[in-house]
């Protein structure tokens, strides 16, 4: 195999893996702040369990997309000597900035799993915001970087007056990059959205469905919903976009092998560069001129405008584009489905076992779509690392040992996935701290039957997460004067906290104030298998992310 190839291999492996990562530590912090601020708003401690477990959820994949993201930054500079130089200006500083999204991430994100029961609730739900914020920023400016390579502006003055460049005005003047952030971070909302309702779409088919599940179920569908019905609306943008400034590509996307004036739409079909033909597609005659320029007699350059060695792979371009515009009507659907179904029924989906297959089947639809959009971006700009400045094949490392690296990388990235993989199947197995069921009272804390979680719920005053759901019962659960009847993030946390109570977290000091809870806490803080309270696992897991910030990476 040669470099180039082993390369871009890596790159891919790598980008395919990291984006999954990354766009669940992009998305999972939105649902955790919406569980938490609807525990606020209502007092229902089945949002505050809800709020936990994603707090979690979004500590690990924060942990593991930092560490990916890590190795990325390395490979970089290990394969790509060459466009690192001469694009650092530009890039660089958009990494930067998000090395600081992700600084600001990794303090907040501190805060959240060890302010548990050391905020006040709503100080406690606002520094989960910054967490919010600044993933998405992350993803933002990394974009900022991949929409120069798409359109490097003012590259000439890169090139010929270097101290003139203005990367700031480079980077954020880029038609390209506002376009491409707001898809994509939208992309990792969706994606997120989907894979998390299919989890509990699942649950509910193994007959788990407390209203807990429920809230969770809604909740992730109602962000799905308003993300996957933006894709269509921000992707037609981008194809736009694409259209007058990388023509080549979108030729690539459609299959237009010739200039057409009414060129029609393509759907499906498997393109033969050979041949210039697309057999198995259908055609709507006019329709791409329209959807590019407003016009069905618009003129659609096709790729015969270039030399054939200046064409990206046509087939994996036009397949992947079709995989992403199927898989996004697919999970608008799936979200018309869930609403029309949870409409008639006001609300109990669960018992719909048509559609929570259909959830199921839907969850990996926003990956599938996530990684088709980027093989569309990606393979369609080639040949070039930076469009019309420099080729793939100019930019790789002329340093052996290539191959050895790409398998080095792979079985990292495949380390990083089982380890992901490992962690969220003990949050899903594990009974969630905090909500452990008594000795005998047969709970399922995390994965128990629904009724047993009901019934323990009602039976066991002062439980947290799993505590009654009625507001008449949750009252009287509280042991604070003078706070709402409801137990909140303090004393939940505070039980658990408290020394010889069982967490083997002795050296966290017992919470002020909030003894009468925590005593009232006590008996099931012992009981709890997982030992560590708030800043158990996942805590453990946010610091470590922290402390690897502290490396100079890209993401
Ligand atoms: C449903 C209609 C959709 C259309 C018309 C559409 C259109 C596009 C286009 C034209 C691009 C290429 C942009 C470029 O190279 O500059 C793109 C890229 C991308 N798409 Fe889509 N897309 C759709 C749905 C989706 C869905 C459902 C997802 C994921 C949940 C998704 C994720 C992405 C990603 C991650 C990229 C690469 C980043 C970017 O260029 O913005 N797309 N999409």
């Amino acid at each position: 195999m040669d470099s180039l190839l082993a390369a871009r291999l890596q790159m891919a492996i790598s980008l395919g893996f990291h984006m999954i990562f990354a766009s669940l530590a992009v998305g999972m912090p939105v649902l955790m702040l919406m569980a938490e601020g609807l525990y606020l708003r209502r007092r229902d401690p089945r949002y505050l369990e809800l709020a936990r477990t994603w707090g979690k959820v979004t500590a690990i994949t924060f942990a593991i997309g930092a560490v990916s993201g890590t190795a990325l930054s390395f490979e970089l500079g290990l394969l790509w000597p060459a466009f690192m130089e001469l694009a650092g200006p530009a890039t660089g500083p958009a990494f930067t900035m998000e090395g600081f999204a992700f600084f600001t991430e990794a303090i907040f994100l501190g805060l959240y799993l060890y302010g548990w029961n050391r905020l006040s609730p709503w100080a406690h739900w606002l520094t989960g915001i910054p967490v919010a914020v600044s993933s998405a920023a992350s993803s933002v400016m990394v974009v900022a970087a991949n929409a120069w390579m798409q359109n490097p502006v003012a590259v000439e003055t890169l090139l010929s007056e270097p101290h003139r460049f203005d990367p700031v005005r480079a980077l954020f003047g880029n038609p390209a990059w506002p376009v491409m952030a707001i898809h994509s971070t939208l992309a990792c909302y969706a994606a997120t959205a989907f894979m998390v309702a299919a989890v509990y779409a699942w649950a509910a088919l193994r007959g788990h469905r407390d209203p807990m599940r429920r809230s969770a179920l809604r909740m992730a569908m109602a962000l799905g919903t308003v993300a996957a019905l933006l894709m269509p609306v921000t992707g037609d943008a981008s194809a736009k976009f694409v259209a007058t400034n990388q023509p080549v590509k979108l030729a690539a996307m459609e299959a237009q092998f010739e200039t057409e004036a009414g060129a029609p739409l393509r759907l499906g079909g498997l393109p033969d560069p050979e041949t210039g033909a697309v057999p198995y597609a259908i055609e709507i005659p006019g329709m791409l001129s329209w959807l590019a320029y407003g016009d069905t007699r618009a003129v659609v350059p096709g790729l015969d405008r270039v030399p054939r060695d200046l064409w990206p792979n046509v087939p994996v371009t036009h397949v992947a584009f079709q995989v992403m515009v199927i898989a996004g009507v697919l999970m608008v659907l799936a979200a018309a489905w869930y609403w029309w179904i949870a409409w008639r029924r006001r609300g109990a989906v669960m018992d719909h076992r048509a559609l929570m297959r259909g959830l199921v089947a839907a969850g990996p639809l926003g990956i599938v779509a996530l990684e088709a959009g980027w093989i569309v971006t990606e393979v369609g700009r080639q040949p070039w690392i930076i469009r019309g400045v420099m080729r793939t094949a100019e930019a790789v490392t002329p340093a052996p040992g290539v191959v050895t690296t790409l398998v080095a990388f792979t079985l990292l990235y495949l380390l990083l996935s089982a380890t992901l993989v490992w962690l969220l199947r003990r949050i899903g197995h594990g009974p969630v701290p905090g909500v452990t069921a008594p000795p005998g009272a047969g709970g399922d804390g995390g994965s128990g039957s629904a009724v047993a979680a009901e019934a323990s719920a009602s039976a066991s005053p002062g439980r947290s997460g799993a505590a009654p759901s009625s507001a008449s019962a949750a009252q009287a659960t509280t042991g604070r004067a003078g706070t709402p009847a409801v137990p909140d993030a303090t004393t939940i946390e505070a039980g658990l906290l408290r020394p010889g109570a069982g967490t083997g977290r002795s050296a966290c000091p017992p919470v002020p104030g909030a003894t009468t809870a925590g005593a009232g806490l006590r008996p099931r803080a012992t009981a709890a298998p997982d030992g560590p309270g708030p800043g158990g696992p996942s805590g453990s897991l946010g610091a470590r992310g922290a402390g690897r910030a502290a490396t100079p990476g890209v993401e």
